[in-house]
């Protein structure tokens, strides 16, 4: 977007979709996700130009429910080249709010950069009544394009919040309050582009990361399997069947499983398939060898990670080892 001000950073918004670029389809439910340029949704922000100078980018156009890894090292692709050019400050990705934390969490532990990386989304369409996109959209450029915000990691902002990727998980499925952080919480407050930033991230990130750099080709497959009572064998038996290099259990409590459950996992580790034991509870950490003997099964606990986050550092893992005590000491790095 042109702007008068010389001094403005350039920031370069790489759009993939979602509901921020939605428009309802009739009647007031149904709405199509992604329908919308990235073009369409800078022009509607006009204030936007006093922030900075933005170059847009449409690198997919879906609902983040299609986001998967080819997208993910896409993305990272075009931040990474972006990234390295000295003038450039800083990169806003646009994106559904599904899969949201997953995207900028992969993004967090590749992207070698201390230049601010900002995810936004919104939870209403762009055409709903009192869209939270374009509030969203101002205060994710304005996040980016503060020098404050520089070696903080992957951020997501929403909600007049500012989210490490790593902490925060969506928790709503339509309150537009959804993303929540329930362990290090909040990384800053963002009102109509001012910003208050609190304490920088603990866990190694970005330039720290040892994913940053050359991207690998593809991911291996890791799978996500979920407990409940009365589970049985039979989803575990076919990941590992389906190809499974890696698999998460989300499992009740304390990354606990039953019986059943555990005699599948424990053949699979043993099979050479890193079992990596995370929590379907939505907080807490899972701590090694406390109902699960960790030690005497090769198992990973996930500490900190959700499910769907320890899948992530699980694929990034596996490019490297399948030592189940190197994978263990990335999750507690990362
Ligand atoms: C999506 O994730 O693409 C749909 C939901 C949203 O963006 O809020």
């Amino acid at each position: 977007m042109p702007s008068s001000h010389p001094a403005l950073p350039r920031i370069r918004v790489l759009a993939t979709g979602g509901t921020i670029a939605g428009a309802q389809t009739g009647g007031a439910r149904g709405y199509q996700a992604a329908a919308f340029s990235i073009d369409a949704l800078v022009g509607a922000v006009p204030q936007l130009a006093a922030l900075a100078h933005l170059e847009v980018e449409q690198v997919a156009a879906l609902g983040s429910q299609d986001m998967n890894e080819s997208v993910w090292l896409q993305l990272a692709a075009r931040a990474q080249a972006a990234l390295a050019d000295p003038a450039l400050a800083a990169v806003v990705i646009t994106h559904g709010t599904d899969t949201m934390e997953e995207t900028g969490y992969f993004l967090n532990l590749v992207v070698g950069s201390a230049k601010p990386v900002v995810l936004v989304g919104a939870m209403r369409p762009a055409t709903e009544i009192s869209a939270d996109g374009p509030m969203n959209l101002y205060n994710a450029v304005a996040v980016a394009a503060h020098p404050d915000a520089r070696g903080r990691g992957v951020l997501i902002v929403a909600n007049d919040e500012i989210h490490f990727a790593r902490e925060v998980s969506k928790t709503n499925t339509t309150q537009v309050g959804t993303f929540k952080a329930t362990h290090r919480g909040l990384a800053g407050l963002v009102h109509a582009g001012r910003l208050h930033l609190y304490a920088p991230p603990v866990r190694r990130h970005t330039t720290a990361s040892a994913f940053a750099g050359p991207l690998p080709p593809a991911l291996p497959r890791v799978d996500i399997v979920y407990a409940h009572a009365g589970m049985g064998r039979e989803l575990i038996d076919a990941a590992v069947r389906a190809g499974a290099r890696g698999l998460v259990v989300a499992g009740v409590g304390d990354g606990n499983l039953n019986a059943a459950a555990l005699a599948a996992t424990a053949a699979a580790a043993r099979a050479g398939v890193a079992v990596v034991r995370s929590s379907r509870t939505g907080g807490g950490v899972v701590e090694r060898n406390i109902e699960v003997n960790d030690d005497e099964l090769g198992f990973i606990a996930a500490d900190e990670l959700n499910p769907q986050k320890a899948r992530v550092l699980l694929m990034l893992g596996l490019t490297r080892t399948a030592d189940p005590a190197a994978l263990q000491e990335m999750f507690f790095t990362y």
